[in-house]
C-alpha cells in the first residue's frame, strides 16, 4: 500500500513533461543532442571539463573504478554507513572494499578512522557525502594527497553542496552523481560522472558505449565496456531539472528548517543539524536518530507505528557491513564500526520533498511524537 505521505517524491513541472516530449517527436532517442546538452549543463555548473552521463549513479561508480585501473589485491576505503552500491561497485572489480567508521556529526567518513585503516595495499578512497552534507574535504584530501590515494567522491546524494565555498564533486579524480527519483534531481533512472582529466574521461565514454572509441564504428569494440549510456529522454528532463536545481535546494532547506524547528522540543529526537561550518548542505533525506537511551528495537517500533499511519519512512542506513549480501565477506569480518553501528540502529528517514506541505509536516511530527509516547508507556 502506498503510504498517503511518501517517503519522497519527484518534483516534474509542465516544462520537464514538454522537454521530454519534444525528444519523442524526433528519431534522436540515444547519443544524440541532448546527451551533449546535458553533460555541457553539468560540467558547465560544476566549472568542470569533462562531464560523462550514464544510465545510473552505481554505473557511475563502476566506471570510476574501472578507468582508475583498481581491481584484485587494491583496497579502497570508503564508509559502510552508506547505500550498498558503493561498495559493490568495488566488488565489481574484485578490489577489497575497507570499511571505515563515520563522524557522529557529519555521518560522513571520519578522517582518523580513515588514517587507521590505510595500508601499504591502499589505493583509493571513497569519499561520500552522506545525505547532501558535505564530508571533511580539508582533512580527507589531505590524507590522499599524503599517502598517495587516488579519490573518488560519491556526490549521489549531495549535488549542489559546498565545502569551504567549493562545489562537491570537484575536489576528486573522479566523482559520480545519481538521479534516481528519490533524488534532488531526477531523470528517472540516470547518473553523471565528472573528472578533468581527459583522459580518464574519454576512457569512461568508451566504456559506457561497449568500448567504442572515438573514430570507432557501431560494431568495432576496442576493448571490454557496458551499456551505461543515458537516453535522450533521460537528458532532456535532467537538462530541465538542472536549471531548477537553486530554486530545488532552496525548498528543501526550508522543508528541513521548518521540521527542525516543530521537532525541537521533543525529547529522545535529535534532529539533523542545519548548518555546519564551512558547509552548504544540500538536502537529500530527513533523518533524525532517536536516543541511544531508548531500549534497541524502538526504531524500528516507531517506523512501524508510522507506516501504519500511512506516513512513509525508511532506515537510512542500513550498514552494508551487516547486510546478508556482506555477511561472509573478508571486510567484514575485520569490520570495526562502532559509531556507524550505534547511529545505524538509531536513524529514521521522515517523508521528505520539495513540496511537502506545513500541514503534512506537522502531522509526521504529531504522529511521531504519538508513536515515542506509546512505547513509552
Ligand atoms: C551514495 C550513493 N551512491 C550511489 C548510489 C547509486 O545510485 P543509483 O541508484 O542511481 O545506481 C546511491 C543511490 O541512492 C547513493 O545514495
Amino acid at each position: 500500500m502506498n503510504p498517503r505521505i511518501p517517503l519522497s517524491a519527484p518534483d516534474i513541472t509542465e516544462a520537464e513533461i514538454e522537454a521530454v516530449t519534444q525528444v519523442l517527436r524526433t528519431n534522436s532517442l540515444s547519443l544524440g543532442p541532448k546527451l551533449d546538452e546535458f553533460e555541457s549543463a553539468f560540467a558547465g555548473y560544476h566549472q568542470m571539463p569533462q562531464a560523462i552521463a550514464v544510465s545510473s549513479g552505481t554505473a557511475a561508480l563502476h566506471l570510476a573504478i574501472r578507468a582508475l585501473n583498481l581491481g584484485p589485491g587494491d583496497e579502497i576505503i570508503l564508509p559502510s554507513f552508506t547505500f550498498i552500491a558503493v561498495a559493490n561497485a568495488v566488488c565489481f572489480e574484485r578490489a577489497t572494499p575497507v570499511f571505515a567508521d563515520i563522524d557522529p556529526i557529519d555521518l560522513n567518513m571520519h578522517p582518523a578512522s580513515v588514517e587507521a585503516a590505510i595500508t601499504p595495499r591502499t589505493r583509493a578512497l571513497i569519499i561520500v557525502h552522506t545525505f547532501g552534507v558535505p564530508a571533511n574535504m580539508d582533512a580527507l584530501m589531505a590524507l590522499a594527497r599524503r599517502h598517495n590515494l587516488a579519490v573518488i567522491e560519491d556526490a549521489c546524494e549531495a549535488i549542489g553542496a559546498t565545502y569551504n565555498n567549493q562545489l562537491v564533486g570537484t575536489f576528486g579524480d573522479i566523482a559520480t552523481f545519481a538521479f534516481y527519483p528519490n533524488k534532488q534531481i531526477t531523470t528517472g533512472e540516470g547518473g553523471m560522472i565528472l573528472c578533468r582529466d581527459n583522459q580518464l574521461a574519454q576512457r569512461m565514454r568508451a566504456l559506457r558505449n561497449q568500448g567504442r572509441y572515438p573514430g570507432n564504428h557501431w560494431l568495432q569494440h576496442q576493448e571490454l565496456g557496458y551499456n551505461y549510456r543515458l537516453s535522450e529522454i533521460a537528458c532532456a528532463l535532467g537538462i530541465v531539472q538542472l536549471t531548477r536545481l537553486e530554486s530545488i535546494l532552496a525548498q528543501r532547506a526550508t522543508v528541513a528548517a521548518r521540521y527542525n524547528s516543530l521537532l525541537a522540543n521533543i525529547p529522545d529526537i535529535e534532529c539533523p543539524p542545519l548548518q555546519l561550518p564551512h558547509r552548504t548542505i544540500s538536502w537529500f533525506v530527513y533523518v533524525v536518530q532517536l536516543a541511544e537511551t531508548l531500549p534497541a528495537d524502538t526504531r524500528d517500533h516507531v517506523l512501524r507505528l508510522l507506516q501504519n499511519a500511512g506516513i512513509g519512512c525508511g532506515r537510512y542506513f542500513a550498514p552494508i557491513h551487516q547486510q546478508p549480501a556482506y555477511q561472509h565477506h573478508p571486510s567484514t569480518q575485520t569490520a570495526h564500526l562502532p559509531i556507524t553501528e550505534s547511529i545505524a540502529a538509531r536513524t529514521l528517514a521522515l517523508p521528505f520533498y520539495n513540496s511537502l506541505s506545513s500541514t503534512d509536516a506537522a502531522e509526521v511530527t504529531q504522529a511521531l511524537m504519538q508513536a515515542i509516547d506509546e512505547l513509552n508507556q
